[in-house]
């Protein structure tokens, strides 16, 4: 539906009032009435990057999800606020992970004899405690368009030095995002990877288990791109002709092996922007983008992979009401739900993120 045109007017007017005070940042998830008021749009390492180099603005609001909004208040300076519209726009699966599982996870892989050999690499989609876990034992941040690269670096950290050597990875908290990277983009093996279970004792994995494995993934994942299914990838060949199929990397290793494409939310937009006309595609990701991304390229025909599955139902807490509320209150004078990460916390997941940041590439 159009968005309600006073409250378009009051955004546009209090962001004005505003002027270069602020920033907004929105990620490619959020609705189109968020998008057209962001001053950038990106995937989610694009959306680090740019918080990273707005040191002039004194407000980045951040219309994105609670660990976004986090890693940006890290990666900005001390006199810079972070803002989130609306306080439980969370992430399902950041809340996978809690910190005191992952504790206990890395007690298990010490008394497994397993931990010396292991470095933690730790999707962007998680608390900043548990990037500060990640950053405290030496281990990487890594998003949906650098895991390669990331996973890369840290098995050269590990073990023997060789990225299919001895040294293994604990990845958190996307066991698809982990799979997906490390056997179809680093050539590793399925039989190489085991699923850590939080809520069993030892992960629900033998010592011997733990000491085959490479890739010890957190059993979890997003409950968006975790319900695209391989019925979905085969309906859409039977039913459309030429159909290339391009899904995000949080799917399903078996709905990924089945895609012509795969790759971060940028990656997905830039591959689609760069097809033909008359190109048809389904895409595997969040609707709010797909809708976008078919009124953008009407000349291509741009269907949604799944029929059942729906919006981020978080991404989408953040609507034209939250927004005009968080401008005109700065322009008010009162911020309200600033993100502030515990100084100690923040600076552990500070030296994880800019490992991430300076990865190659
Ligand atoms: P990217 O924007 O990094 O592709 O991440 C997708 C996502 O699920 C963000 O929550
Ligand atoms: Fe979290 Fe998935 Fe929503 Fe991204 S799309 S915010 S990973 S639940």
């Amino acid at each position: 539906p159009a968005s309600d045109p006073a409250l378009v007017e009051r955004a546009r007017a209090a962001k004005e009032a505003l002027g270069d005070r602020v920033f907004i940042l929105g990620h490619h998830y959020q609705r189109d009435e968020i998008i057209e008021f962001a001053d950038t749009t990106g995937d989610s390492f694009k959306l680090a990057r740019e918080a990273a180099a707005r040191p002039e603005a004194e407000y980045i609001v951040f219309c994105g999800v609670h660990f976004m909004a986090e890693s940006a208040d890290i990666l900005t300076g001390p006199d810079q606020t972070v803002i989130l519209p609306d306080l439980a726009a969370g992430c399902s699966m950041a809340d996978m992970a809690a910190i005191s599982q992952v504790e206990d996870a890395w007690q298990d892989l010490q008394d497994a004899g397993v931990a010396d050999a292991t470095l933690p690499v730790t999707y962007m989609n998680s608390s900043a405690a548990i990037k500060a876990f990640t950053g405290r034992l030496g281990g990487t941040i890594c998003t949906s368009s650098n895991a390669k690269t990331a996973l890369t670096w840290a098995f050269e950290q590990r073990g023997d030095g060789q990225i299919l050597g001895t040294g293994k990875v604990l990845f958190l908290p996307d066991q698809h995002l982990g799979r997906n990277t490390y056997v179809r983009e680093l050539g590793g093996s399925l039989e190489e990877c085991v699923v850590f279970d939080p809520h069993k004792p030892m992960g629900g994995l033998s010592v011997e288990e733990l000491r085959a494995a490479r890739m010890i993934l957190w059993r979890g994942h997003c409950s968006v791109h975790g319900r695209f299914s391989v019925d979905a990838v085969e309906t859409a060949r039977r039913e459309i002709p030429d159909v290339n199929v391009i899904v995000h990397p949080e799917c399903q290793y078996e709905v990924v092996e089945l895609a012509d494409y795969v790759g971060s939310t940028e990656k997905i937009i830039k591959t689609i922007a760069a097809a033909p006309d008359g190109s048809s595609w389904v895409v595997g990701t969040e609707l709010n983008l797909v809708q976008r991304l078919a009124k953008q390229f009407p000349g291509k025909r741009i269907a949604f992979l799944e029929k059942n599955v729906c919006y981020c139902s978080t991404m989408n807490r953040i609507d034209l009401p939250h927004l005009v509320w968080a401008l005109e209150s700065l322009v008010e004078g009162r911020v309200v739900n600033p993100i502030r990460v515990d100084p100690e916390v923040a600076g552990y997941a500070r030296a994880a993120l800019d490992r991430m940041l300076a990865l190659p590439g």
